[in-house]
């Protein structure tokens, strides 16, 4: 036994402990893994790797020297297959659980560690990826439990690399909720992102782990938010893991938070041809299967939420551009199905909550005059000229290359003149999934154009009439999907990796900072009460009543802010 284990022992003592006498601990609140110190032997910790006659994978445990140590000399066939797990952890619904161990490795790895896998059906309750290099390192999370299991495991899969890596100290226990000091916002302006709500609902996309882990990543979004969108917890392979089945725990845990957060819920996404089962990707089916299918998954989700989720995106990313020409994605949907595979999603969502708001959702949709944003609002025009679709979901999701390269920073007048042609066939604009990534390394200068980016982004929105949605798609760096999915790039979100504001957030607020709350400017005098045709003219027309300043920028501001006045006036009139 190292004296730094003997230190972190004690320490996990101590919290259970401290834990005892501040809170009223469930009884036999304590480590549930008996045998996390190794200071006989590895039972009944148990070796996992599959082989396969090409990759005959290995992997032996023993205790030495105090740790419990896996050795791999072919490894495993996938980055999953080498596993050190052990079995019988009694996990409690709704209970939270410090998980902690150190670990180190032969080598710099990342591996993944798990609690989960219990009785039928296959759910990772809680999984997060680390890394693990030579010195002993700390790894240690607590995260809320929402499902009962009286056979969780806890798993470390290593990867199929080759090698050597040590566990000790092994905790899983059941710790209190956690108390947050009181909310204090960012913004240089004094006021949170969600005081201009009437004006455009700012919103983000949240994920299971760090919603479960992180009750001051919850306490921000609560505070400096209108809406959250589920990042990954309605996909398919998600919420309909076997045919028929449906699991909507993560999902309701999500959503009852939001409730009582007064924060708007958006349904994402109903059908799409990622993240989909591999139940319904691998198997054979004819086209009136393909329909019923997607017929049955709508109907569950959507009967499941009815009332409770206004918004759904109904169609995601049926869109794409092969050799410049933009057209229907070749998917398993529309393959099997055909394009009027849209057409029947739509009108099946229609007919499942009459009174939600429907969304096709895309990227790289968001400009007029671009290949693609054209074939979008094509598609568009066409679903709401039968009248199945109320708004379009502009994701929003741009770059700077990691040579300081612009080619992905959008041209902001394509988006406005976008979001214009949409408001002249009474679609509306939502920008659903908003981030900029920056291509490694960062730098003084890419930061400033992400800023410029959140700022004309939010400015487009906000000066359309048809734009009262814009949802970023994570809070910050450090639970971002960028750096798995885009290896060269990373810094893509509004709040660093320490949950503390970047100027991205910043940039936003100071947009909101020239309006009042009811999307008056600043400073700008209160119109008289607007008669009622004014209402219908789309928000046009500028009042002549309202024009006063001494110079001429200041006579233009006031125009300027008069226009946006009534427009929003006429927004919240139809809302
Ligand atoms: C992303 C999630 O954020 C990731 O966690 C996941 O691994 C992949 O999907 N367009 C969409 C979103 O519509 O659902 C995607 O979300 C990002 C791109």
């Amino acid at each position: 036994m190292t004296s730094s284990k003997t230190t972190i022992f004690k320490f996990a003592r101590f919290s259970s402990l401290a834990a005892l006498c501040l809170w009223a601990a469930p009884a036999g609140a304590q480590n549930l893994i008996t045998n996390g110190t190794f200071d006989a032997d590895s039972a009944p910790w148990w070796p996992h790797a599959s082989s396969t006659e090409a990759n005959p994978a290995d992997n032996t445990l023993a205790a030495a020297d105090g740790q419990l140590c896996a050795t791999m000399t072919a490894g495993g066939k996938n980055p999953w297959d080498v596993i050190v797990g052990y079995s019988g952890i009694a996990l409690t619904k709704g209970q939270r659980y410090r998980v902690a161990f150190n670990a180190s490795a032969d080598v710099e790895r990342t591996i993944k560690f798990k609690v989960g896998l219990g009785d039928t059906p296959y759910t990772d309750y809680f999984i997060k990826t680390v890394s693990v290099g030579v010195d002993q390192r700390l790894i240690e999370y607590t995260y809320l439990n929402l499902r009962d299991d009286a056979m969780a495991q806890f798993q470390l899969q290593i990867g199929s690399l080759p090698g050597k890596i040590c566990v000790d100290n092994v905790v899983v226990e059941p710790v209190p909720e956690p108390t947050l000091d009181a909310y204090i916002t960012p913004s240089t302006t004094g006021k949170p992102l969600k005081n201009w709500s009437a004006m455009v609902k700012m919103g983000t996309a949240v994920d299971t782990p760090i919603f479960l882990s992180s009750p001051k990543h919850n306490q921000i979004v609560a505070n400096e938010f209108s809406a959250v969108t589920p990042a990954n917890s309605m996909k398919m392979n998600l919420i309909q893991p076997a045919r028929g089945t449906f699991d909507f725990t993560d999902t309701d845990a999500l959503l009852a938070w939001a409730e009582t957060n007064s924060l708007e819920f958006r349904g994402h996404p109903l059908i799409w041809h990622t993240q989909a089962p591999g139940w319904l990707t691998d198997g054979t089916f004819t086209e009136q299967e393909m329909i019923d299918i997607m017929y049955a998954h709508i109907d569950g989700v959507m009967t499941k939420y009815k009332g409770r989720i206004p918004y759904w995106d109904v169609v995601n990313e049926a869109i794409n551009v092969v050799d410049g020409v933009a057209d229907y994605r070749k998917t398993f949907w529309h393959d099997r199905i055909g394009p009027k595979f849209i057409e029947l999603a739509f009108a099946r969502a229609r007919m499942n909550d009459p009174a939600a708001k429907l969304l096709y959702n895309d990227y790289n949709s968001e400009k007029k005059g671009d290949v693609k944003g054209d074939r979008v609002f094509e598609l568009v025009k066409g679903l709401k000229e039968k009248g199945l679709i109320d708004a379009v979901g502009l994701q929003g999701h741009f770059y700077i290359l990691p040579n300081g390269g612009t080619e992905g920073v959008p041209n902001y007048q394509a988006i406005r003149d976008n979001m214009a042609r949409y408001n002249d066939i009474g679609v509306q604009v939502h920008i659903t999934e908003c981030d900029f990534r920056i291509g490694k390394p960062l730098d003084a200068n890419k930061t400033e154009v992400q800023n410029k980016f959140f700022t004309e982004m939010l400015q487009a929105c906000v000066d359309a009439p048809n734009c009262d949605h814009f949802t970023v798609w994570g809070l910050s760096d450090v639970d971002s999907w960028v750096p798995s999915t885009f290896k060269e790039y990373d810094y893509a979100h509004i709040y660093d990796a320490n949950l503390v504001a970047k100027p991205a957030y910043q940039a936003l607020s100071q947009v909101f900072a020239k309006y009042n709350p009811d999307g008056t400017l600043v400073g700008s005098t209160p119109p008289p009460p607007a008669p009622t045709a004014k209402e219908d003219d789309g928000g046009c027309s500028v009042n002549p009543h309202s024009s006063r300043g001494g110079s001429w920028l200041a006579t233009a501001l006031a125009l300027f802010g008069i226009t946006v006045l009534t427009r929003r006036v006429s927004k919240r009139a139809r809302s």
